[in-house]
């Protein structure tokens, strides 16, 4: 399990990773370079607004998903990019990029797949939004892996605190930015509990939804009147991060299932840069995640930009959504 060493920073906290063997040189410099792109595009968001254009701005351009990419959408694509360029990763894969852009063939053929601002919708609202990052090494063929081959993984999320959450494959750390400028890990294990009351999902899709979710979330509905006997609360942040940090922080259901809207068969987030690396945090906490029947950790890609329906958090209450009919 992480160490709970209250108050190292993330230099450290690599640096024995690396001494037990856990993660490569190279894992080490991609997660401290991630970090310090982090804290740039954390001082963007804040100042967002002021002295620049908006960074909300629609850049006139889409990403392979068919996304408008936002200004900050770039500038963070950039700004990961070149700092993983030195580091000694093989390759990087981003939500904002159609291909692979290869830095070097290396032996360790490490990957560090990306998506650099998640929550674009939010980047004009001051709510949360953030980075996600997944790091394994290419087996074989092309830059794509199973979820469960990931080394690392983590996500940061640029709200009141600018936040980490990581893991190298034994549990997950929490690391706060502080006024120094240094990540430094918070005194908290995360662990997410087996049951919940809170559910999130975007309920203006509840018409474009297949028969299992509208079952699903018509129980937790009827609260205490159905078949649950309790009552259920409902959040959505329309930012992943946010949702997932919260699941991290007191329990709860996530659901982005698939639906019936064209391009939606497959929900809407992304294997390789979204759903594979909250699904290894989450499995490191004690969570399920799956796409509504098998692991997502499991899932092959066939694709960068590959959508997954996915549903994450407390064990029982993704079995419960997994019983539905
Ligand atoms: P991104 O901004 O990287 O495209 O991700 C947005 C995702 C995810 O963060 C969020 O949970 C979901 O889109 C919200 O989708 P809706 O806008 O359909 O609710
Ligand atoms: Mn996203
Ligand atoms: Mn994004």
């Amino acid at each position: 399990m992480t160490g709970n060493k209250k108050g190292q920073n993330i230099e450290a906290y690599l640096l024995e990773k690396y001494a037990q063997g856990q993660i490569s040189q190279t894992v080490c410099d991609a997660i401290t370079a991630l970090c310090d792109a982090a804290k740039k595009i954390a001082e963007l968001a804040a100042q967002n607004g002021i002295g620049t254009a908006s960074l909300g701005a629609l850049t006139g351009a889409e990403n392979t998903d068919g996304d408008e990419q936002k200004a900050l959408d770039v500038m963070a694509d950039e700004l990961i990019c070149a700092a993983l360029a030195p580091t000694g990763i093989a390759a990087y894969l981003s939500e904002e990029r159609d291909d692979a852009v290869v830095f070097a063939h290396t032996k360790e053929r490490l990957v560090v797949a990306s998506d650099p601002l998640d929550g674009s919708s939010n980047i004009d609202t001051n709510l949360t939004i953030g980075t996600i990052f997944s790091i394994y090494k290419a087996e074989g063929e092309g830059w794509l892996m199973q979820g469960r081959a990931q080394q690392a993984a983590g996500f940061f999320a640029y709200g009141p605190q600018t936040l980490l959450l990581l893991t190298t494959g034994q549990g997950v750390a929490g690391f706060c930015l502080d006024a120094n400028g240094q990540f430094i890990q918070m005194d908290w294990q995360p662990h997410i509990p087996a049951t919940t009351s809170e559910f999130a999902i975007n309920a203006a899709n509840s018409r474009y939804w297949p028969a299992k979710t509208k079952n699903y979330i018509t129980q937790l509905l009827t609260g205490k009147e159905g078949p649950r006997g309790r009552n259920f609360n409902m959040r959505w942040n329309g930012s992943l991060v946010a949702d997932a940090f919260r699941i991290f922080r007191r329990g709860g259901i996530f659901l982005y299932p698939q639906d019936s809207r064209k391009g939606y068969e497959d929900g809407r987030l992304r294997l390789v840069y979204e759903a594979n690396p909250i699904a290894l945090l989450i499995e490191q906490a004690g969570g399920r995640a799956s796409d509504g029947t098998k692991a997502i950790l499991d899932i092959v890609p066939t694709g960068y930009h590959m959508r997954v329906p996915f549903i994450f958090g407390s064990a029982d209450e993704v079995d419960s959504y997994h019983s539905q009919q």
